[in-house]
């Protein structure tokens, strides 16, 4: 096959990563199918995380290419600013059908940021909506990822994406994160220590005032951070505390939407209705970029129905509902339906949750979680060092043929939900022997 081979990697700034390193050890992917990377010089890397939690449905799925390729032909771009046309409308159709009952109403964005913030936004417009301009504070939780956009950073909890830009969002508090509980170490599935720390809302309102908070916006499973699972009853908690004070839940479900833990949505196995959910990712298998946010109908209708005319929200992105990305997501929620793919995760899920803690007893394997088709192997740093060890592991992996993805120090995996049994033992075999020869 033709694949392209540049030969000048200087002009691409590329995002989250140490561009001086790669620019002078390039890992280059070519093409992909299935389960599958290959290099440009014809190497297969085996999928470990989806891409970035984003291809839930496999690589090179036909389906979806074709619905992107007959789309273009038909309509390549048509404003949804005051026009509309028809695959947009389709396709938010279709997400209300997955979203929990009572959740209808589907504004689209391109990317998981871009979702955060307008779920931001569209929490602070429902406030004032409904004459309650005092809720302006937004509170997030220590160590959440959110998305880069000024909102989502600032409302995100993880000091490594923030320590650069300055002050970011005034009016921002953080609960506490759920991590480093004793006994939740190499816990199966959710922990069982912890759901007080939803209580941390309280002493929030306590100190803020209920009267001055919008929304609280949490991952239902916190992925980016190095997964971390929340403790059994503590979202409940939290659910109960928001309906208490009258402040907006938001769930960012960006990876735990379309699958990742064996249902459509995190919100439906976790058995907890958020007022307002983000999704992008496996939403359209990454073919093309889109995000969406879903929100309750009495949200939309505070803000749509209660307004005099004219424009409802002041809020919208250029691409919002693109023609193509709109039919890749369609194409993805039928493949998704065709073939189970939630279902599909949840069969295998027992057979990885035994592979992911089988490597518990490895040099420097501290703590493992896992819940769905996620796993979090986290090391112990290298004094002085940290983050170098897992990177090292992450370079060998890929080297052997296997993609991983690391944050600090903690190995996040969460591959395609199309996984076999033979894909698991390949992964965690060479993840294994990864760890092994970083134990020094
Ligand atoms: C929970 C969550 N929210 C938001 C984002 C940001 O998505 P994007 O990179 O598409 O802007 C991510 C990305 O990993 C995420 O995991």
């Amino acid at each position: 096959m033709n694949v392209p081979r540049p030969n000048n990697l200087d002009a691409y700034w590329m995002p989250y990563s140490d561009n001086k390193y790669f620019k002078a050890n390039p890992r280059m992917i070519a093409r992909a199918e299935g389960m599958s990377y290959f290099t440009a010089d014809g190497a297969e890397i085996l999928d470990g995380t989806a891409g970035l939690w984003c291809c839930n449905a496999g690589h090179g799925r036909v389906q979806i290419k074709e619905a992107i390729q007959k789309q273009a032909a038909i309509l390549d771009y048509a404003p949804t600013f005051q026009l509309g046309h028809p695959i947009a409308f389709e396709a938010a159709a279709r997400i209300a059908e997955l979203t929990p009952d009572g959740m209808d109403k589907v504004f689209f964005t391109n990317s998981g940021s871009e979702s955060a913030d307008t779920a931001l936004k569209i929490a602070l417009a429902y406030h004032k909506a409904r004459g309650e301009s005092s809720r302006v504070r937004l509170i997030g939780r220590e160590r959440g990822y959110h998305g880069v956009g000024f909102g989502g950073m600032s409302v995100g909890g993880i000091g490594g994406n923030r320590k650069q830009f300055g002050a970011l969002l005034p009016y921002v508090d953080h609960l506490p994160h759920t991590h480093g509980i004793e006994a939740n170490r190499f816990a199966r599935g959710m922990p069982e220590e912890g759901a007080h720390l939803a209580d941390a809302l309280e002493n929030l309102v306590a100190l803020h005032g209920a009267e001055t908070i919008a929304a609280v916006m949490v991952e239902p499973i916190a992925g980016s951070t190095g997964v971390l699972v929340p403790p059994r009853g503590y979202l409940e908690r939290l659910r109960a505390l928001c309906t208490k004070h009258g402040i907006l839940l938001i769930f960012d479900e960006v990876i735990t939407g379309f699958g990742r833990i064996g249902t459509n949505f995190g919100a439906e196995r976790l058995g907890v209705t958020p007022d307002i959910m983000t999704m992008a990712k496996g939403l359209t298998n990454a073919a093309v970029p889109m995000g969406a946010v879903a929100v309750r109908n009495g949200v939309y209708d505070a803000i749509v129905e209660g307004a005099p005319g004219g424009i409802e929200l002041f809020h919208g992105y250029t691409y919002s509902g693109h023609p193509l990305a709109a039919a890749a997501a369609i194409a993805t929620m039928e493949l998704h339906r065709e073939e189970d793919l939630p279902g599909r995760a949840r069969a295998i899920e027992p057979l990885w949750q035994e592979a992911t803690h089988s490597l518990r007893d490895l040099p420097n394997v501290i703590d493992i979680r896992d819940y769905g088709l996620i796993a979090g192997i986290e090391l112990a740093p290298r004094a002085g060092k940290p983050g170098h060890r897992a990177m090292e592991v992450f370079r060998r992996c890929f080297d052997a043929g296997v993609l991983i993805r690391v944050t600090g120090d903690i190995i996040a995996l969460s591959p395609p939900l199309i996984i076999e049994p033979k894909h698991i033992d390949r992964l965690y075999g060479t993840l294994g022997e990864a760890i092994r020869a970083e134990a020094a």
